[in-house]
């Protein structure tokens, strides 16, 4: 990758891509990480962002990358030759980690984004990278729905305004037809908090997160969405320590600490 780059302008919801970054970077930098991305830390030496904003890291955007690898990789042994299509994909790796040669890839994301995933990742014939926004839905003319369409939107609905996420996930359902999506959501308490201004540390506040959808609001969504033919929750790979830990697990597995938890969502298309 050569000489640094800097990115240490990068703000607003694009700066979070380097929160998620580092997490991952500093987790696949472990000997006991629970992710295997060495690009991820390649990319995160060689980009210079005052990381230390975010924190300390953990392992939440690891595991919850691994969750997505894990259902797209479900998905693509099911549909050889299918499409996955990243919607807000920042500086993800998914697709090295993946490595699957016959998958055409779609990546969507904002212009600096874009710029600077494509100065400093591999270029690859399969990916297809798009700098405009997910709500601009021109990229989904850039699909070939004809071995399966998988879309993801990791860290991406919860920033947008919950009419859009709403719409996008209509959206993606109507067009393609048979598909899956898979997206993450914050529960109202976190939402609320991130409107009013949410500061983690003393340096960085957290964008607002004006979308926010609980497991059992995700499990109705069928009912609001006839082109949704079914949603199930898909629980985080248990990590080290207290990630690992199957009781906390199972806390946060009953009401109402259930609804109060983030979720990871994988909605099927009907058709
Ligand atoms: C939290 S980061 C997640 C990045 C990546 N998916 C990951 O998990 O590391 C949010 C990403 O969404 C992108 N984003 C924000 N608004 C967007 C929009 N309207 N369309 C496409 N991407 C958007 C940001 O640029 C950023 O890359």
């Amino acid at each position: 990758m050569g000489k640094r780059v800097d990115a240490t302008d990068l703000g607003g919801v694009s700066a979070t891509m380097m929160w998620t970054l580092r997490n991952r970077a500093v987790e696949a930098s472990r000997p006991d990480g629970t992710l295997d991305d060495p690009l991820s830390v390649q990319l995160y030496e060689t980009i210079d962002h005052p990381y230390e904003n975010f924190g300390r890291p953990d392992q939440s955007h690891a595991l919850r990358a691994r969750a997505f690898d894990i259902e797209v990789r479900l998905f693509l042994a099911a549909h050889p030759g299918g499409t996955v299509v990243a919607l807000g994909e920042g500086l993800q790796t998914s697709y090295w980690r993946i490595g699957d040669p016959d998958v055409r890839w779609l990546s969507v994301d904002l212009p600096d984004v874009v710029a600077l995933r494509e100065r400093l990742l591999p270029s690859e014939p399969n990916i297809t990278t798009l700098a405009m926004s997910a709500l601009d839905r021109a990229w989904m003319d850039y699909v070939d729905p004809d071995r399966g369409v998988f879309v993801t939107a990791e860290g991406l609905l919860m920033y947008l305004p919950a009419e859009d996420s709403l719409g996008l996930i209509t959206d993606c359902a109507r067009r393609f037809p048979g598909g899956r999506l898979m997206f993450d959501s914050v529960p109202k308490w976190l939402s609320r908090l991130t409107m009013k201004g949410f500061r983690i540390t003393r340096n960085y506040t957290i964008p607002p997160m004006p979308f926010h959808l609980s497991p059992g609001e995700a499990a109705r969504l069928p009912d609001w969405i006839p082109e949704i033919a079914f949603v199930r929750e898909v629980s985080l790979p248990l990590g080290r320590g207290l990630w690992g830990s199957r009781t906390l697990r199972t806390v946060f597995d009953v009401p109402p600490m259930r609804n109060a938890r983030f979720t990871l969502n994988l909605c099927g298309f009907a058709g």
